[in-house]
């Protein structure tokens, strides 16, 4: 009874031949899906295979009236707890930055109510095209759920971002999505758990300069903190990032401001205040050279010998510790690579910080090309009363389970407020 459906809506895109085994991904999760295909993706998946994997009719043209008797375009987004679309093609997107509703697809889509989030698949072009981008900017605004594209080779035989994600990660994507959503039948604000919240979050690597050319850093992408930037962003949070230098694009609907030292992030940190949450997930250089160069160093024989360093400021612990603005909810990473789990208990004690999102970096931890600067992650979350193991997931899919688990909490919490 309790089962979550899921519509799901099939473009017309190469990456539609993974439909079934998206619909067996849902399965796995405990999702029920019901199939719906644009005229273009019907010469990529057969309606019949999708019908035996989702146990279910598969539901392809407006006009059949029949289907329009039996079951209106309107009852058929109604009878779903949420619309997953996979593959979303560069049309389907534009349609729905539009609002156009011209096919069973586009007008299931704007007579929603519940949350929507799209798989784009695209060539790589395509996907970079102004035009794409401004068409996302509107849907992130509307509080649709984007997940990947993920980068690779493509079938038009570029290489480059436009790769539909994987099944799997997709699935787990919607769960987390349902996860967080209000009951059946609430209105679409509620889906937007954490607006009226301003949220902090740090991420990428700081620079500590030795000279006008040197500096010390870490190999910190900044891709975790800045997707959960965005997805706490998804679920209506005022998110103010502070980020290190990264090659990343300023996440979207997020006030991003850039830094390079971890003085600078403490200095962008503290003018944030007061916030509800701080999520530090920024890998802050511990130690600084005690005095930055004016002129380059020469390479001599005594060569760096005089460099002193001296420790940075700890900018986690500073606002866990705060006097009179510490926010309600301060969340810290822990990068260890072994006995993870006792290190990352024993700082959440020495940061008193109230959770500690820890993940493993070893080169043995099983994700390909490692945690840091990777697409994947498998992380651990502490607090003083619980710990939670998340399996392995995208970065993309952690962030958008962890900004659930902190639209649960503020939730919880305002019911004893
Ligand atoms: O002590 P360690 O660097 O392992 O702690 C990691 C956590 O502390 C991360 O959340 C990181 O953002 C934060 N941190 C900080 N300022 C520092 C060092 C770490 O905010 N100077």
């Amino acid at each position: 009874m309790d089962q979550k459906r899921v519509l799901l809506i099939i473009g017309g895109g190469i990456a539609a031949y993974k439909a079934p085994e998206l619909v067996r991904q849902l399965k796995a999760q405990g999702l029920a899906t019901r199939c719906l295909l644009t005229a273009a993706a019907e010469q990529f998946v057969s309606p019949l295979s999708l019908a035996s994997v989702s146990g279910d009719k598969v539901y392809e043209n407006l006009f059949d009236l029949t289907d329009e008797a039996e079951m209106g375009h309107i009852q058929l987004s109604r009878d779903a707890d949420m619309i997953l679309v996979a593959p979303a093609t560069a049309d389907l997107i534009a349609k729905m930055a539009q609002g156009l509703a011209n096919d069973l697809a586009s007008t299931a889509l704007l007579a929603t109510d519940k949350p929507v989030m799209i798989a784009p698949a695209m060539n790589v072009r395509m996907w970079e095209h102004a035009a794409t981008q401004r068409n996302l900017a509107q849907l992130a605004e509307d509080g649709i759920g984007i997940i990947g594209p993920d980068e690779g080779d493509m079938a038009c035989g570029e290489f480059g971002l436009g790769r539909m994600s994987e099944p799997a990660e997709i699935a787990q994507a919607a769960k987390a999505m349902l996860a967080q959503t209000p009951a059946r039948d609430t209105p679409l604000t509620a889906a937007k758990p954490l607006a009226g919240r301003k949220i902090l979050v740090t991420a990428g690597p700081t620079y500590e300069p030795i000279d006008p050319v040197r500096y010390i850093a870490n190999r910190s992408s900044g891709k975790q903190g800045y997707a959960l930037a965005e997805a706490l962003a998804a679920l209506g949070a005022n998110v103010h990032l502070v980020s290190g230098p990264t090659a990343l694009n300023d996440p979207k609907n997020v006030t991003t401001k850039r830094v390079e030292t971890a003085r600078q992030m403490l200095d962008a940190c503290t003018a944030c205040l007061p916030v509800d949450a701080a999520i530090m997930a920024a890998a802050v250089a511990d130690w600084r050279p005690a005095e930055a160069q004016e002129a380059k160093i020469k390479k001599t024989k005594s060569g760096l010998d005089d460099l002193k360093l001296v420790e940075n400021p700890d900018i986690l612990a500073t606002l866990s510790g705060h006097a009179s603005q510490r926010p309600q909810l301060v969340v810290g990473f822990a990068a260890e690579t072994n006995d993870i789990e006792n290190y990352a208990r024993e700082k959440l004690a020495r940061k008193k910080c109230d959770w500690i999102v820890a993940n493993d970096v070893s080169q043995n931890s099983g994700i390909a090309g490692g945690v840091m600067g990777g697409d994947d992650n498998q992380v651990h979350i502490l607090s003083t009363t619980q710990t939670l193991q998340w399996e392995t997931m995208s970065k993309t899919a952690v962030a958008a389970k962890l900004a659930a688990h902190i639209a649960d909490y503020f939730a919880a919490t305002k019911e004893h407020e």
